[in-house]
């Protein structure tokens, strides 16, 4: 068996442009796909928890932390991506660099990570929009809007949510890049409406205690927020139906992630700044922050503008999710049938059908406390493993014509690495005992099927290079 059998990524480069899909995204196009698939949830939602439960005021520090480890792994995507732009992203990268093994699973954790993700973030919609219908007075049955575990029966809204996006995934990128640019923007003035109504209403005094729990309380913060950061390396996966991948794709992630980590800041710090930390432990806790100091009005608007935001965020990773399945089944690691075409749309619709009926599966059965760590790991997995190729490529191809050269590669790779293993290991034993599991499907579903079916293992393969 060659476990590490490899592509060369020239061949790689040309085997993508006859992909069939449409290619239509610009740099600005990615720049909001990118800030439609990372500022959501987290944000939004799980500022407020890790503020009161782990970091107090000092959450701003957890963000710059996150920041500064996504960052890193941002300037490694955006180096891979400009030299390899192809759906799959760090399936891709992996596959490339350290062969096919290795490639595989960061298929497989790829698609544990956007799958599980989604689903987390459409039970938060979820959330929110029963929220927003209880508001309003129409209080929706706790059997239609929980999980069997949380004394409902299923949790329809989310998985409502799911199928509408997918069948607009489906009938073509131009009209998911129309719908998210428009909730991207709405999200971007609801933020802009935060800042301006809190930042004349900070109160010093709440920022003393800054950091109540100390620097493990730091550590553990950043750890939660991480999730809000994650959402960057989607962008990658739309490498084959950009217009310029190689010059734009680098820009729409470093340019999203530079964008987003400011806002987080700039939220943190307010949000804590209005509000004592320890009141902060609630589902909606910017909308909560803005009726503490008496905006009533802006915290409605809040609260639909963090619905838009959600809904993209959800938008950007069904949408991954998809391409990855695609990438794989198209190098024969999952059935070729799955990864077609629809000859109208030019969209892969069976693997957006499939990938988002599993999302909605989980999301109507799951309980969120269940899939969120899992999310994070997944994610972690992928970063770990794509710092690790972006070193070894510059090692073993130094030559390549790389566009874009992530700086400082031989200190923010290690570091990157350490970060991420760091962060993966202090999760909990529950979710390394489900991330075991999920690798240990992996393997029986790689040596059972996709190495047999791998195009590398057929001779008549024009991408097979040793
Ligand atoms: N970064 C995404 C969010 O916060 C996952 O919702």
């Amino acid at each position: 068996m060659d476990l590490f059998r490899t592509k060369n990524i020239e061949q790689i480069c040309s085997s993508t442009t006859s992909s069939g899909m449409t290619k239509n995204l610009n740099a600005i196009d990615l720049v909001f796909l990118g800030i439609g698939g990372i500022l959501g949830t987290g944000i939004f939602v799980l500022t407020g928890i890790a503020a009161a439960r782990y970091a107090g005021p000092a959450i701003t520090i957890s963000f710059i932390i996150s920041g500064l480890i996504c960052s890193f792994v941002g300037l490694a995507y955006a180096e891979f991506a400009s030299l390899l732009p192809a759906s799959g992203s760090a399936y891709a990268y992996a596959y490339s660099s350290m062969g096919e093994f290795i490639g595989f699973f960061t298929g497989w954790n790829l698609i544990l990570a956007y799958t599980v993700t989604a689903s987390a973030v459409a039970v938060g919609w979820s959330g929110y929009i029963t929220g927003l219908f209880k508001a309003g007075g129409l209080e929706l049955p706790l059997f239609l809007t929980a999980t069997p575990t949380e004394g409902g029966f299923i949790n329809l809204p989310a998985i409502g949510i799911v199928f509408l996006l997918a069948v607009l995934l489906v009938r073509g990128t131009k009209e998911s890049v129309r719908l998210n640019f428009i909730l991207v923007f709405i999200k971007l003035i609801t933020v802009g409406i935060f800042i301006v109504l809190a930042a004349p209403n900070v109160n010093i005094e709440n920022w003393q205690p800054f950091s109540p729990f100390g620097n493990a309380g730091i550590i553990s913060g950043a750890a939660i927020v991480f999730f809000a950061f994650m959402g960057f390396d989607a962008i990658a996966t739309s490498a084959e139906e950009c217009k310029n991948p190689i010059h734009d794709l680098p820009i729409g992630i470093i340019a999203s992630l530079s964008i987003c980590t400011i806002l987080y800041i700039l939220i943190a710090a307010l949000l804590t700044g209005i509000v004592p930390y320890n009141l902060l432990d609630n589902a909606e806790p910017v909308a909560y922050g803005l009726r503490f100091i008496g905006y009533n009005t802006g915290s409605a608007i809040v609260a639909v503008g963090a619905l838009a935001g959600i809904t993209t965020v959800l938008l950007v990773y069904l949408y991954g999710q998809s391409r990855v399945f695609f990438a794989m089944s198209r190098d024969g690691l999952f059935p070729a049938s799955i990864c077609k075409i629809h000859t109208r749309y030019h969209t892969p619709h069976r693997v957006t059908v499939l990938g988002s009926l599993c999302v909605a599966l989980i999301s109507g059965f799951v309980p969120l406390s269940y899939i969120v760590e899992l999310a994070n790991t997944g994610t972690l997995a992928v970063f770990f493993v794509t710092l690790i190729g972006v070193m070894v490529l510059r090692h073993t191809q130094p030559d390549l014509p790389r566009k874009f050269r992530c700086p400082w590669l031989a200190f923010i790779g290690p570091l990157g690495i350490f970060s991420c293993g760091y962060l993966m290991y202090s999760l909990s034993d529950i979710t390394h005992f489900r991330f075991i599991c999920w690798e240990i499907i992996g393997c029986v579903i790689y040596f059972s099927y996709s190495y047999r079916h791998s195009l590398l293992q057929s001779d008549q393969n024009p991408v097979r290079s040793r």
